[in-house]
């Protein structure tokens, strides 16, 4: 079975069919820039123009980067637009994309649903952590492979800074760290998560897990166990798609 998945990123809204037997790209995926600002009206036009480029008339699983309750309505905007928030984004896309469907989760938890089924989190029991590291840093919390969804980790304090600001891919770029520097921000990180919720494995995945080799053999100190994601950046297209089917 095929069904749309779209990535909302803070460069680039990402889409394509997926094929859920697989857990794969069905096509190579197509890809729009994020508009500045990125409001709700501009990516909707985004949105439209990659489900648009396929032809596609079936369901769509849309990642957003902030909390989505209840498959539809947006309750925080982190690093888009602040008009976001209480944006209906089911009607919203269901509008411009005619009617389709739609199905709507926050991206580190979308990502996260992929790797637990098809990817670095497969088979695996007790409590996981898949976090994203990208313009922010997202967090996605499974036990026993169920998520619970939201949580928002990206947010927690670190050194007296939202640990996004200090942490993510973007705070190294914006300040040129080192990869030791930078690991040695996550080393700090994911202590921090341990020290709260002592899970058995993260995951870590976004754009840098492709660099995986760079800065994981510099993490010392940390319990559980620590492994890049596999499906890297699909992930999010193919866990909206994963989400959107399950709506169906
Ligand atoms: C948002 C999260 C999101 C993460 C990654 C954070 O700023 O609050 O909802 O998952 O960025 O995009």
């Amino acid at each position: 079975m095929q069904i749309f998945g779209v990535d909302i990123g803070g460069s680039g809204i990402k889409g394509a069919p997926v094929d859920l037997d697989r857990g794969d790209l069905a096509e190579e995926r197509y890809k729009v820039l994020t508009p500045h600002p990125a409001t709700p009206e501009a990516v909707a036009d985004g949105v439209k123009e990659v489900v648009g480029h396929f032809g596609w008339t079936g369901p769509v699983g849309i990642t957003f980067p902030g909390v989505v309750t209840g498959g539809s309505t947006i309750r925080t905007a982190a690093n888009v637009d602040k008009s976001w928030i209480d944006t209906d984004a089911r009607a919203l896309f269901g509008e411009r994309l005619d009617g389709l469907p739609i199905t709507v989760l926050n991206d580190a938890d979308a990502a996260g649903v992929a790797e637990m089924q098809f990817g670095a989190g497969r088979d695996r029991r007790g409590t996981v952590f898949l976090l994203t590291f990208g313009t922010g840093i997202g967090s996605a919390l499974f036990m026993d492979g169920l998520l619970v969804p939201n949580t928002e980790l990206g947010h927690l304090e670190l050194n007296g800074h939202d640990a996004e600001k200090h942490a993510s891919t973007k705070a190294k770029e914006d300040h040129d760290l080192s990869w030791e520097h930078w690991a040695h921000r996550v080393q700090k990180y994911l202590a921090h998560l341990e020290m709260l919720f002592s899970p058995e494995l993260f995951i870590i995945g976004g754009g840098v897990s492709r660099k995986a080799q760079k800065f994981l053999p510099l993490i010392e100190g940390i319990r559980a166990e620590i492994v890049p994601a596999q499906l890297q950046n699909n992930a999010g297209i193919v866990g909206a798609a994963m989400r959107a089917a399950k709506a169906e």
